[in-house]
């Protein structure tokens, strides 16, 4: 599983601080400043050319349509799996933005049939691989970590103190306010007193990473680039974010940030508590609940330690590399977004499932107990159970409910399929809305799932579904607020106002919900492509084209005994499904109305709905999240 790739820095640590001629812009700056090619040769080179031909397509028509600087896509036919990252730094106009691209393209064309490479230009950076993780992991899977790469210029300025001096201020500056900003990209200039030198600066993180990977990248670039002064330019290159100063202009004077609000420490926490309730005071509530919910009961107390929590553990690593057989791969009975899950037998009698959570998490010991903390306070029977977790080894692991049947693809589109009769796949729908409705609106801090869909869904021995994967790192924090620029969820399942502007509110997972519902009615994969023979669409299009033409009772999967259920009542069921899929977000009901819909069997207050809007998908490639701009 763990297949390593080794990177060699091949070529072309070039065109350090060389470029300090009267050029003002882009053009001559679009040469390599590093290029890396994998060691891993790739098996079958054909298919991999034309995947990767159909990527880089796929990312420029992204760059050069959408007015967007950050682009991702990947193939999905071919064995070979390309998947490509570009970015350009926000003060390109497309046409900059695309020739720099092609420039990053020629380099990486360099490379023979490797199954990853990178490069990196002052205008912008590409990068492949083979595998997805690195969307938001910068550093995942990557064996050798290679270390930020600092470059400064070699002609010096001439009032050193103060220009060191100046230069320090402006970095620190863009360095906090960067993690802060919707689109984690700064520009700024600061002038030295003398007045005639101005010192222009851009930070900018990769935008599919979180904001504390943005935040550790940045703090780590800022502490390299900050020895650079007195020379007159500098930057660094990282997997997550790109840091640069230079004396000579390399944007316009009117295409700077406005940063003061993201520096001034009072607005910025006015603007926290005005949205939501923020963490502090969730967690600050959940101790003093959990504390009073103690003393009540009077509970003899369990001499575990202090980090024993109302029944979740605190566990040594090694006690759960032993249960899982050092992760051996037979234990292996899964694969989510967080991470892999391995069966594991504790104290030679528990069943239960170990999440091994991905390298490089990314998240301090403290932000972690603090999840832990409030994830274990979360009891729903339609909630996955966390009983304990470790933090003292090389990765942070989570013990779980063991949940034997699996989760619910299985059961609609996979091994299983055909043996949930309606009643149960009903019930688990109502099950999944009652678990969101604990989430949402019953527990003290709201919590958006962000990433419901099928396989997020568990079914114990009686096929009673549990949501898994909620409450951790991604949904956290400062993400109480309505606005988040990280997508955590998955293509297909996601609402399209936080696939695209990143707004986040519960109705991201009403929608999601209104997908996961249509697919166990139709027992068909929410993300499927060519559902009728007009043409390419997804089975939410689907569904509306059926429900406009008063036909959706032909959604229903073919697999289900049409005995088992009522066509009236089926087809209430679809246009609640279809309720929740509805854009905007507000016409969408809140978790609970859906229970309520769907408890009463479909005798609601009929409205007018609205078409979704659907997510057009003509070309063979995946067009990813940044990528659905336009819709
Ligand atoms: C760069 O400067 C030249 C003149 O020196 C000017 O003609 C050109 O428009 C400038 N380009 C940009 C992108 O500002
Ligand atoms: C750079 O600019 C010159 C004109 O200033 C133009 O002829 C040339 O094509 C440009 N190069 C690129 C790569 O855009
Ligand atoms: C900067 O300004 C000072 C006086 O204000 C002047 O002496 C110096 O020559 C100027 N430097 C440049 C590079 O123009
Ligand atoms: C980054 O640096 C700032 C200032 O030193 C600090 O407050 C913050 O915690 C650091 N963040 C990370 C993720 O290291
Ligand atoms: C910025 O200034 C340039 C000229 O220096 C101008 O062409 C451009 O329209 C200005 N952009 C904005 C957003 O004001």
């Amino acid at each position: 599983m763990t297949e390593l790739v080794v990177l060699v820095i091949l070529l072309m640590i070039s065109n350090l601080g060389t470029s300090q001629s009267n050029n003002n812009n882009t053009n001559t700056t679009n040469t390599p400043i590093r290029l890396s090619c994998g060691i891993n040769p790739v098996t079958s080179s054909s298919s991999l050319f034309s995947s990767l031909d159909s990527t880089i397509t796929e990312l420029r028509s992204q760059l050069w349509n959408k007015d967007v600087y950050f682009a991702r896509a990947h193939d999905l036919r071919s064995l070979d799996l390309v998947y490509g990252l570009a970015q350009c730094r926000n003060y390109l106009s497309a046409a900059q933005c695309v020739t720099c691209f092609d420039a990053a393209v020629s380099a990486i064309k360099t490379c023979s049939s490797v199954t990853g490479a990178y490069v990196f230009l002052d205008n912008c950076f590409l990068r492949f691989e083979n595998y997805p993780e690195f969307y938001e992991d910068p550093q995942a899977k990557m064996d050798v970590k290679i270390a930020p790469t600092l470059i400064c210029g070699n002609q010096l300025a001439s009032e050193t103190t103060i220009f060191n001096q100046i230069v320090g201020e402006l970095l620190s500056d863009i360095r906090v306010a960067t993690p802060r900003t919707s689109n984690f990209y700064v520009a700024s200039t600061k002038r030295l007193p003398s007045g005639n030198t101005t010192i222009y600066a851009i930070a900018q993180c990769v935008e599919s990473v979180t904001q504390p990977i943005c935040e550790q990248c940045m703090n780590i670039s800022y502490n390299n680039l900050n020895s650079c002064p007195p020379s007159k330019e500098g930057r660094t290159l990282d997997f997550g974010c790109f840091l640069r100063y230079s004396q000579t202009p390399f944007f316009q004077d009117n295409q700077t940030t406005n940063i003061i609000h993201f520096l001034s420490k009072g607005s910025s926490r006015k603007l926290g508590m005005i949205i939501g309730a923020s963490v502090g005071v969730g967690i600050i509530l959940l101790i003093i609940a959990s504390s009073l919910r103690y003393k009540l009961r009077k509970k003899p107390k369990i001499d575990e330690g202090k980090h024993e929590l109302e029944g979740v553990k605190a566990y040594k690593y090694t006690d759960l590399r032993l249960a899982t057989h050092n992760f051996k791969e037979e234990y292996k009975i899964g694969k989510g977004g967080y991470g892999e899950v391995f069966k594991a037998v504790l104290d030679n009698k528990n069943v239960v499932a170990v999440k091994k959570l991905h390298d490089g998490y990314g998240k301090s010991k403290l932000e972690f107990n603090n999840e832990v903390k409030l994830i274990s306070n979360i009891r729903h029977r339609n909630l996955m159970q966390l009983l304990g977790w470790s933090s003292d080894g090389p990765q942070v692991l989570l013990v779980l409910e063991y949940m034997p049947q699996g989760s619910l693809d299985r059961f609609l589109w996979g091994e299983k399929r055909g043996t949930l009769n309606w009643k149960q796949r009903f019930d688990i729908m109502v099950g999944i809305a009652r678990g969101l409705v604990h989430l949402h609106e019953e527990f003290h801090v709201k919590i958006i799932h962000r990433d419901i869909k099928s396989n997020n869904i568990l079914l114990d021995d009686n096929f009673q579904p549990k949501i898994a994967d909620f409450g951790l790192a991604r949904d956290q924090p400062e993400d109480q607020s309505h606005v988040s620029t990280l997508f955590a969820g998955t293509l297909g399942y996601t609402a399209p106002e936080y696939a695209t502007h990143g707004q986040l509110s519960d109705k991201v997972d009403t929608y999601s919900f209104g997908i996961v519902a249509l697919e166990i009615i139709s027992g068909r994969r929410g993300t499927a492509v060519n559902l009728d023979p007009h043409g390419n669409n997804y089975l939410l299009e689907h569904a509306w084209e059926l429900y406009e033409s008063g036909m959706h009772i032909e959604l229903v999967d073919k697999a289900l005994d049409p005995n088992e259920y009522e066509e009236e009542n089926m087809m209430n069921m679809i246009e609640i499904a279809l309720l929740c899929t509805q854009s905007p977000a507000n016409l969408r009901p809140i978790m609970s109305e859906v229970v309520l819909m769907l408890s009463s069997g479909g005798s609601f207050r009929r409205l007018q709905m609205t078409r979704p809007t659907v997510i057009h998908h003509h070309r063979r490639i995946h067009v990813d999240a940044k990528g659905l701009h336009q819709m």
